[in-house]
């Protein structure tokens, strides 16, 4: 997710002058291009229709995508889940499920697996690509909410710790290419949660935790707002007369959750310290691989239309299979031919 400050505002006109122009290109590319049905944003109810809109996949003049010389994750990617609150083991193994097809093979096309080959199209430095290997790595759980109901952007950061400094299997520290995946149980509030993010990534602060560890948040939306983190398998109460979609594995906000992960992984994979692959002139607004395509899951997607998806003879909507399942995941990026790509386009 794109956005995370977290430097001193400086309050100088010219500074203000940048960051307004700044957040107006942000606007502009969230507009444009990523959609989703923000609550602040007064969106035209007759507008939003799953089939009407013939943008293409977000391709755009405006997107200045660069290299910022940093890092990508090029040595194989291990995904530790932190647990915070109650789930249940239905909802984890959907999660474990999804991060586990990244990197399968033998899947069906379109396979999650196809899905990261456009991830896997960016490179560092030295010209190594991002890694094909994506491995579910230790689990922990926080069940008991170590740090409370409410975490900021900050207290996440101590919650990171407590589980990799726990006296009992704490789980393993390897900057090189692991990643932390903090997911938080229905019932917990972060900050910014439902009101434009319900995700994002950074890195960990070595005066907190010890270590610079490329770290993700996903929340589990479904008591909080569906309609906005899961959907298109719920839709908010503005927009009266468009049904949700069925989802594929019975569990609305956990299968909205799986697109925001992949959106997460994708952009932890080719930006971990922020200073690698985005668009915009600023570190502190990023606008990274999968924010530009936010929304589009399919051939013809852009602003509130999501693109062709498939649907299956029980009349779940997906676009991409994987270990035992089907899945709904938003397309990214692809730099080489400068608009979405996924396993599921049509050409
Ligand atoms: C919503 O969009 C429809 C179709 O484009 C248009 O006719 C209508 O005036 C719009 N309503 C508002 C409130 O903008
Ligand atoms: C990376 O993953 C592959 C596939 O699982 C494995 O064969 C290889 O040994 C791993 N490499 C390292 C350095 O761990
Ligand atoms: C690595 O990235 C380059 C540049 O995007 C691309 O041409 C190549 O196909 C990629 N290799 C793999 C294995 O994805």
């Amino acid at each position: 997710m794109r956005f995370f400050s977290d430097g001193n505002r400086r309050s100088s006109a010219p500074a203000l002058l940048t960051l307004t122009v700044l957040f107006l290109f942000s606007f502009f590319i969230r507009h444009t291009i990523a959609w989703r049905p923000w609550p602040n944003q007064k969106n035209n109810a007759t507008e939003l229709e799953f089939g009407s809109n013939k943008k293409y996949e977000g391709s755009s003049e405006f997107v200045k995508l660069k290299y910022h010389m940093g890092p990508v994750l090029t040595a194989n990617i291990t995904v530790h889940i932190i647990w915070y609150g109650t789930w249940q083991s239905s909802q984890k193994r959907i999660i474990r499920d999804f991060i586990s097809s990244i990197s399968a093979s033998g899947h069906r096309s379109p396979s999650v697996s196809g899905w990261w080959k456009t991830v896997q199209l960016y490179t560092d430095q030295t010209d190594s690509n991002v890694s094909r290997v994506v491995h579910l790595g230790k689990e922990k759980n926080d069940r008991l909410l170590s740090h409370g109901k409410t975490l900021t952007r900050l207290s996440i950061q101590s919650v990171i710790k407590s589980a990799v400094t726990a006296k009992t299997k704490p789980l393993p520290v390897h900057p090189k290419g692991g990643l932390y995946l903090l997911l938080t149980a229905d019932d917990v509030y972060v900050q910014d949660f439902c009101q434009n993010v319900c995700g994002f990534h950074y890195f960990t602060y070595p005066s907190i935790v010890g270590y610079t560890l490329p770290y993700a948040w996903v929340g589990n939306s479904a008591k909080m707002c569906p309609g906005v983190c899961a959907y298109p398998f719920a839709v908010p109460d503005y927009m009266p007369g468009l049904k949700p979609l069925k989802s594929p594995n019975g569990e609305v906000a956990i299968d909205g959750m799986i697109s925001v992960i992949a959106h997460e992984i994708a952009e932890l994979a080719s930006n971990p310290l922020v200073n690698a692959w985005y668009a915009g002139q600023d570190p502190s607004f990023p606008v990274e691989i999968a924010d530009l395509c936010e929304g589009i899951y399919g051939t013809g997607g852009g602003g509130s239309y999501t693109g062709q998806m498939l649907s299956d003879k029980d009349g779940a909507t997906y676009n991409m299979v994987g270990i035992r399942r089907r899945f709904l995941v938003q397309w990214v990026w692809n730099h080489v031919v400068n608009y979405c790509t996924g396993p599921n386009a049509l050409d």
